[in-house]
């Protein structure tokens, strides 16, 4: 084309080339409809992604899955304002484009075992989106369609991201004996070939017959674990108790501390279950909440982190999914979301959050100080979000609050009869972990601390005194 820059400037502000901005590209109508079907994607793999959480026995995948299901409620708030802004009023962004598209997603949401989850996600639908996103950028007008474009790219890099933390995944846990996949990768091919593919260009065919998900699928909300996670229902060794008593070194209690942040993977366990459970709410609920969700992980994956830092053997301590399985099983999802906001407003206080700092700054562990410097940023903006999304259920912040105290009071103490009904001894499994963490250290035991043998057994009723970390 006959046109240069002056001074041979980079042309249209760098998004590509005179000639490459003067094609005539897509309509606004053919890129709305495109937008909507990658809504759609990522809208159906946050769904997929969270509902799996819960009864995942694996960490490693229950943690992964809590980071895509969070990066792609980002890509679905991201394409819902782009869309928005194109003369589309936002309704029809809950309308399924093609049947084609809800099979796929459908039949991987009901995949029967981990597997094939994993191969329906990671080797099928991803792949399948990043190249409908490719296909998608270089038929737009770089420059009219410049903020879809930018969306996209964003988009593409976590899409990248994903598909090679599954190809690793897959590698690992794929189990080489199981032979074939009963053809659930086919029919997920076929039924985005029905839809004329993600983008939708091609040619459209028949949806295949529906297998898993013949009959609707089953939400599972009983938390599961490796076996790893041993002597579940353990409540043997009060935690608060240890790190609020001033006889205790600060070095010990950062052990209670990487306890209580690993305990934390109860928190996606049951953060999934009211985001799966609670429907109709705005976008920006989903968003948030799987945001919390996101960082409970983190703060589990810190807790991990923190023992292979100090030479520790996790496995030895007994890590409960009691708070989970109970609030999953025995709750409604607005209680489990009132009992959530009563804790984490309660760590608010000078005794909550800033504590654990202040011990991990006496330490003398640095590693510490950072751990509990960001969970401590990251409770203020949860209390935050219950603040935007949990009060305005209510007429009052006190009436909020109180029912929170309630919903949790009615959850009582189960450390009797967890014991009477054969399921744990509540094994004190302190000192292992403490005389591992001192012959790491190169140290003698501290008397007191070796000695602790408090557990949760004279915890009042109501539990006030139960602190837990969220
Ligand atoms: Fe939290
Ligand atoms: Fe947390």
């Amino acid at each position: 084309m006959n046109h240069t820059p002056l001074f041979g400037l980079p042309a249209v502000a760098g998004l590509a080339t005179i000639d490459e901005a003067a094609k005539p590209g897509l309509s606004v109508e053919t890129c709305v409809s495109a937008l909507k079907r990658f809504h759609y994607c990522f809208l159906r793999l946050h769904e997929i992604f969270t509902a799996r959480i819960t009864a995942e026995p694996i960490y490693e995948l229950k943690t992964a899955y809590s980071h895509h299901a969070y990066l792609c409620a980002e890509h679905v708030k991201a394409l819902r304002e782009r869309i928005g802004e194109m003369r589309e009023p936002p309704l029809g962004l809950d309308a399924v484009p093609h049947e084609g598209l809800q099979v796929a997603f459908d039949e991987t949401l009901a995949t029967p075992t981990t597997n094939l989850l994993l191969l329906g996600i990671y080797a099928r639908i991803l792949p399948a989106l990043d190249r409908a996103m490719t296909a998608y950028r270089s038929a737009t007008n770089p420059l009219t369609d410049a903020p879809s474009v930018r969306v996209l790219r964003f988009a593409q890099l976590e899409v990248a991201d994903m598909i090679a933390y599954g190809d690793k995944a897959l590698a690992c846990v794929v189990d080489p004996a199981s032979q074939g996949d009963g053809g659930f990768c086919e029919r997920i091919g076929a039924s985005l070939e029905a839809a004329g593919g993600i983008y939708g260009v091609g040619k459209q065919g028949p949806v295949p017959e529906r297998v898993f998900s013949k009959t609707p699928f089953v939400y599972d909300r009983v938390p599961q674990r490796d076996e790893r996670w041993q002597d579940p229902w353990n409540q043997g060794v009060n935690a608060e108790g240890f790190i609020y008593d001033p006889a205790m070194p600060a070095k010990a209690k950062t052990l209670m501390l990487l306890y209580k942040r690993l305990r934390e993977i109860d928190v996606p366990e049951m953060m999934a279950s009211i985001i799966h459970e609670t429907k109709g709410k705005p976008w920006d609920y989903y968003r948030d909440m799987s945001r919390q969700l996101w960082d409970e992980a983190r703060h589990a994956m810190m807790g991990e982190v923190g023992f292979a830092a100090l030479g520790v053997d996790w496995t030895q301590a007994r890590i409960t999914l009691n708070w989970s399985h109970r609030l999953n099983t025995e709750c409604t999802p607005i209680e489990r979301h009132a009992v959530l906001y009563f804790i984490e407003q309660g760590l608010m206080t000078k005794t909550g959050k800033r504590y654990e700092w202040e011990v991990g700054q006496q330490s003398g562990i640095p590693l510490m100080a950072t751990i509990q410097d960001f969970d401590w940023a990251d409770e203020v903006l949860h209390a935050q979000l219950g603040r935007q999304w949990y009060i305005p259920e209510f007429d009052d912040w006190k009436k909020a609050i109180a029912y929170g105290d309630e919903c949790w009071t009615r959850i009582l103490s189960n450390w009797q009869s967890v014991r009477d009904r054969g399921l744990t001894q509540h094994e004190n499994w302190w000192p292992e972990i403490y005389r591992q963490a001192c012959a790491a250290w190169n140290e003698t035991p501290h008397a007191a601390a070796l000695a602790f043998a408090e557990d949760y057994s004279d915890a009042r009723a109501d539990r006030k005194n139960v602190a837990t970390s969220a």
